[in-house]
Order: structure tokens, then sequence, then C-alpha cells
């Protein structure tokens, strides 16, 4: 069976990335099965990799080793993605950055509350994971405007209903590639 890590870049209760990334594993076929990964990490510090690596920091790690690829849904942030996820990134890249996403199929979405979408925060993340070595779906691309694709409720606007399947297939026959 294929385990897919799921990685919302916002820690928000009530974030509209976490929405989405429910939405997809709602819409996605059977006999995959999806493990939410927790990146409420210490800051990445050099001193404290080499005297005292954080559980949660190693626990991230393994659940993503443990993992056949990865799912990443991530807000904007003043034009790049959050901090956040950078920061679990760095964490996950020592001390040996080919250890846990080196060809891995990792799909890559993102959720604005604006029609400007995530196009800057997920270019610059393209540019960290191909430089990780991730095996990185190209088409098709996900830039939501959380504002008109959830209703007030959070549901899935009957319009977005269909591009949303489309988008889990592709998505879910790239994550499911083997590595
Ligand atoms: C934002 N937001 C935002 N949106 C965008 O399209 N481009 C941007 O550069 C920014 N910048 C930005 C900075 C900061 C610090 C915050 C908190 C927000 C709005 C953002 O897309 C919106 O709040 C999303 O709903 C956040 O995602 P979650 O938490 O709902 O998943």
């Amino acid at each position: 069976m294929t385990k897919v890590a799921v990685i919302v870049g916002s820690l928000r209760e009530a974030s509209l990335n976490k929405k989405f990334a429910h939405a997809f594993i709602a819409h996605a076929s059977e006999g995959i099965e999806f493990v939410y990964a927790d990146i409420d990490l210490p800051l990445y510090n050099g001193d404290l990799e080499a005297s005292a690596y954080p559980e949660k920091a190693q626990a991230l790690k393994d659940l993503i080793k443990s993992c056949n690829s990865v799912l990443v849904v991530t807000p904007e942030y003043n034009r790049g993605y959050p901090g956040v996820l950078k920061n679990a990134i760095d964490w996950i890249s020592r001390p040996d950055s080919t250890e846990v996403l080196n060809n891995k199929p990792v799909v890559l979405a993102g959720v604005s509350g604006s029609a400007l979408g995530t196009t800057q925060s997920q270019s610059q993340l393209r540019n960290v994971l191909i430089y990780l070595n991730t095996k990185l779906m190209g088409q098709p691309e996900a830039y939501i405007n959380g504002g008109r694709f959830f209703t007030e409720s959070g549901e899935v606007v009957e319009e977005s209903k269909e591009w949303l399947q489309r988008y889990v297939d592709a998505a879910v026959a790239h994550l499911s590639s083997s590595n």
C-alpha cells in the first residue's frame, strides 16, 4: 500500500491549507494511506543538532522515511513560503541531505486567501525540493484561492469538485509512482 506523508505549511487550527489537504484525501482513491506530519519543531540550531537532536525532528524524519511519497500543501507568507516549513525541511536535511527525501515523489499545492495564489511560495519551494533530489510533480499545478474554493462552512464549492478530482487523480498517480 502506498503511504503518503502530508505536510501542511500552516500551524493554524482553521488553516485553509489543512482544509485542502483534507479535501485531497477525501477525493483520493482507496488503497492509499495518508499520515499528517507534525512540523511544529524547535528552530534549527547546529548546536542542538550536535548535542541533542530534537525528538520531534527525528520523528518527522522517521515518518517521512516510512512513507513512499510526500504531499506538501502550503500558504504564501510575504511572497515566500512559511518559515515553519523551511525550518522543518532544514531539520530533515541534517545531517545527511540525501537521507530522507532523496528520490521521493512529491506533490506540491497551495491555498491563499486571495486571487494572487501561492505562485511565489511554490516556485521558491520547488527550487528547494529539486535541490533535495525529490521527484517533484511538474503538472498539474494547484494555486487555490481559498475564498472561492471553499464555502463558508468549509466544503469545496460545487464548481471546483470536478477540477479537484482530476487534480487528485493525477497527483495520486505521481505519489504512487515508484521511488
Ligand atoms: C499572508 N497571506 C498572503 N497571501 C498571499 O497570497 N501572498 C502573500 O504574500 C501573503 N502574505 C502573508 C503573510 C503572512 C504573515 C500571513 C499570516 C498571511 C495570506 C495567506 O495566504 C492567508 O492568510 C492564508 O489563509 C494562510 O493559510 P492558512 O493558514 O489558512 O492555511
